[in-house]
């Protein structure tokens, strides 16, 4: 079955074609970033705008690079919250109209869902139940995914989500919006010479908190008489061990404590690679599996949707056309 996915629930407008038997066939994304960078955090309203000028453009494209018609299609799916109203309504409005006109099922997905089941896009897939750690821009979640649809989110962040945390850090060391990837290749530059405090690490929960790491970035920063780049460099790195330290230990310690041992780690910040290398080492001194979505689908993607929708085609689905973004939808609502 082919499917179309579309994703525009923020500042990335991503399309994808997916094929349940052979997998995923092609996509196609653009980013506004250069767009918002010059407001230090993304304008809905000009999030919304692009995402109209460039969706059916990126549409045509795909099924031009894929050799297939619009008419081949046998199901759309696309995010249909949680995000930005007014983007959400862009993608949503083409999808379903688009779908009606064809005749073809449409399937509204959770954004996160798609981040969740993003490393399925890989040739070696997680097999059921595993635990995922979703770090994005707005979320830092912990979940017991036991089946598709099927999500216990037993860690969340208490108040700044780690991509936040690494924005507003990056903002702090002037590297612009978004700074997660910038701050990540300052960090490769530094060495050990701070010390920021890693919140909650011995905590027996599984929640987190950074927002008092971003407080000590802040104070650490004005104390400095001259911020040169080497100084700069070391905060980065300070910042980094600290959260990555925090975001391991809690994600192992969930493994442990749901007696699982296959790890995704998926969403913006899952492309760090300090993450990545201190997760890989966790696991082989745990014996626990580990899996990672490529690069280009951490961060919003129109793949990771239209996977979702290739796996949730066959669950009871609405059977008309109308439909409504929900802007602040829960995972454990799905
Ligand atoms: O998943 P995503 O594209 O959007 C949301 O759904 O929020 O995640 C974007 C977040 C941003 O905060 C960005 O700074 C962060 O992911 N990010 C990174 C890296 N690449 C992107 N954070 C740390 N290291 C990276 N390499
Ligand atoms: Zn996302």
């Amino acid at each position: 079955m082919l499917i179309l996915g579309i994703e525009t629930s923020c500042d990335e407008t991503g399309v994808a074609i997916y094929n349940s038997e052979k997998g995923l066939l092609g996509h196609k994304l653009y980013s506004q970033v250069k767009l918002h960078a010059a407001y230090g955090g993304v304008v809905p309203e000009l999030a919304s705008r692009d995402h109209i000028n460039y969706i059916m453009p990126l549409i045509d494209g795909l099924l031009k690079d894929c050799n297939l018609d619009i008419k081949d299609i046998e199901a759309i799916a696309y995010t249909s919250g949680p995000g930005l109203s007014g983007a959400l309504l862009v993608g949503s409005s083409v999808a379903e109209s688009l779908a009606c006109a064809l005749g073809i099922k449409s399937i509204p997905i959770h954004h996160l869902e798609g981040h969740l089941l993003a490393p399925m896009l890989e040739s070696k897939k997680p097999q059921f139940p595993f635990i995922a750690l979703l770090v994005s821009g707005g979320h830092s979640q912990i979940i017991h995914v036991k089946e598709i649809g099927q999500y216990m989110i037993i860690g969340d962040t208490l108040d700044d989500a780690a991509g936040e945390a690494f924005d507003k850090t990056a903002q702090l060391l002037g590297l612009g919006y978004p700074g997660g990837a910038a701050l990540s290749k300052l960090a490769e530059q530094g060495v050990k010479h701070f010390d920021l405090p890693k919140p909650l690490l011995h905590s027996n929960g599984l929640d987190f908190s950074f927002s008092g790491l971003k407080t000590a970035v802040l104070y650490l920063v004005k104390k400095q008489s001259n911020l040169t780049k080497k100084i700069k460099a070391d905060i980065a790195y300070a910042f980094e061990e600290s959260i990555t330290d925090v975001l391991v230990k809690k994600t192992i310690q969930a493994l442990k404590q749901e007696g699982l041992n296959r790890i995704i780690i998926s969403g913006g910040v899952g492309a760090n690679k300090t993450l990545r290398k201190k997760i890989i080492s966790e696991c082989k001194k745990n014996n626990f599996e580990y899996f990672f979505p490529d690069l280009k689908f951490c961060t919003d993607n129109g793949a990771m949707i239209a996977l979702a929708g290739a796996l949730r085609v066959n669950l009871p689905n609405k059977n008309n056309y109308s439909f409504s973004v929900k802007p602040r939808w829960k995972l454990s609502e799905i």
